[in-house]
């Protein structure tokens, strides 16, 4: 099979590199793809979000499965033109997509189908938020403006001047462009957090092993919300009993709710839970594979890649194996200094022959990189993520730090403490 995979960071080099595993796969490409991903797949220099030249090229180079794997083209319908033109896609259609692309939607869809999530309302009046949020006095309040944001459109507002700075620069400044026209004002939750990507054919869902993010710029936990700095799977917090009990309250309630609201959910749905006193809820769903959690879970995948992803197109998922090993994964994200906010580009990474070192157990999956005057070069905020497996968490952070040291490029930025609070926790 020719497959094209849409996207071009760190989860599709790591969707990549599974998906060549398959005796199936016999061509790949990626559009648009980056330096590092191009020692493995073809690149076109196509965005992910220009609908109509990708289902152009898809149709002129006559892919036959083409996996869409970034949020904004699922959106924006890219599965549902793929098939249009005959092409079967991974990845769910616009409509499913709105379980990630509107919060609105998603919050209405968990209370109606009685899915924990913190307690929220949703507004489009500025006014009005203000007013709720001062008659509920109970802080931190959270605010999240309704649509994609790049994962930028949440704050937590300690007081009510927070809120109010928060809702100005969403409803009025439009930080986040039209998605602040509705936000949702939610409660304030504790506990750890847990991501699990599962697999979806509309009706089956078969989760895939737990992962832990680590979401903030600098160590303990301080410093901006960055699109992820590094991961661990499993998550040492999602016991048994807890997957058991988000199996019966939230995954399988989704997946027939999404069901019988008419838009049935095929491809990687992403359950955002924390584990609250209350027991486990729903911060978000993604309608994709999380960045960097792919890169810490396809490692440990098994099973074949493409024949499960095949499985989600044809509705065939119930029939299908999707087995892990029982080892452990580890990903830091080696970043340029100054994500996420600004950064320089074009710097020279060393350490690497064709992307990757010569660590055992160690893959380099490229988020932002570029070759230049044939030399690999920063090109992006987060730029490396350096994944190492093993039998258990300890020694799989201790290959990732290693084999992370011998990568160098200027103002590299990393986290030292990734794994420190599963490990903690694993005590
Ligand atoms: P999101 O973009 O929805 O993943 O939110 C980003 C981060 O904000 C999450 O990973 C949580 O750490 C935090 N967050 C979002 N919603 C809540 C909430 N209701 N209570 C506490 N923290 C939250
Ligand atoms: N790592 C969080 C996400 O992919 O949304």
């Amino acid at each position: 099979m020719k497959i094209l995979v849409v996207g071009g960071g760190g989860r599709e080099h790591a969707i990549i590199r599974a998906l060549k595993k398959s005796p199936d796969c016999t061509e790949i490409w990626c559009a648009p793809g980056n330096g590092g991903i191009s020692y493995d797949a073809k690149c076109k220099a196509i965005a992910a979000t220009d609908v109509q030249a990708m289902v152009a090229f898809a149709k002129e180079e006559a892919f036959d499965y083409v996996v869409v794997a970034q949020d904004d083209p699922l959106a924006l319908g890219m599965v549902d033109a793929l098939a249009a033109v005959g092409i079967p896609a991974f990845g769910p259609n616009a409509a499913a997509a709105r379980i990630e692309a509107s919060k609105v939607f998603s919050k209405n869809l968990m209370k109606r189908y009685g899915i924990p999530t913190a307690d929220y309302e949703t507004f489009d009046d500025p006014a009005k938020v203000m007013d709720y949020i001062r008659g509920r006095n109970k802080y931190p309040v959270v605010i999240k403006a309704d649509g994609l944001a790049l994962g930028k459109g949440v704050l937590i507002c300690q007081n009510e001047q927070e809120a109010e700075d928060g809702v100005k620069e969403i409803m009025l400044d439009k930080k986040f462009g039209a998605s602040g026209n509705h936000v949702v004002v939610e409660e304030f939750l504790t506990g750890p957090e847990v991501s699990v990507l599962s697999f979806c054919d509309g009706k089956t869902v078969k989760p895939m092993v737990s992962s832990m993010d680590h979401k903030r710029a600098l160590d303990h936990d301080e410093g901006l919300n960055t699109g992820g700095m590094g991961t661990v799977a499993p998550n040492p917090y999602y016991t048994d009993a807890v997957a058991a009990e988000c199996m019966e309250k939230i995954f399988l309630p989704t997946v027939a709710a999404m069901e019988k609201e008419g838009c049935p959910f095929k491809g990687c749905l992403y359950f955002g839970l924390m584990l609250t006193p209350d027991g486990p809820k729903v911060i978000e769903y993604n309608c994709r594979f999380g960045d960097p959690e792919t890169q810490v879970v396809l490692p440990l995948l098994e099973s074949d890649l493409l024949t499960i992803m095949q499985a989600t197109t044809n509705g065939t998922l119930a029939e299908t194996e999707v087995k892990f090993s029982t080892g452990a994964a580890a990903c830091v994200i080696l970043a340029s200094g100054g994500y996420p906010l600004s950064y320089e580009k074009g710097k020279i990474i060393t350490g690497l022959t064709n992307g990757q070192t010569d660590a055992d157990d160690v893959t380099v999956y490229h988020a932002g990189t570029a070759i230049r005057d044939g030399a690999l070069v920063t090109a992006g905020g987060r730029v490396l993520g350096v994944t190492a497996t093993a039998a258990a968490l300890p020694a799989a952070l201790d290959k990732a730090y290693k084999a992370a040291e011998s990568i160098q490029f200027d103002k590299l930025h990393k986290r030292t403490d990734i794994g420190q609070r599963a490990l903690a926790a694993m005590k």
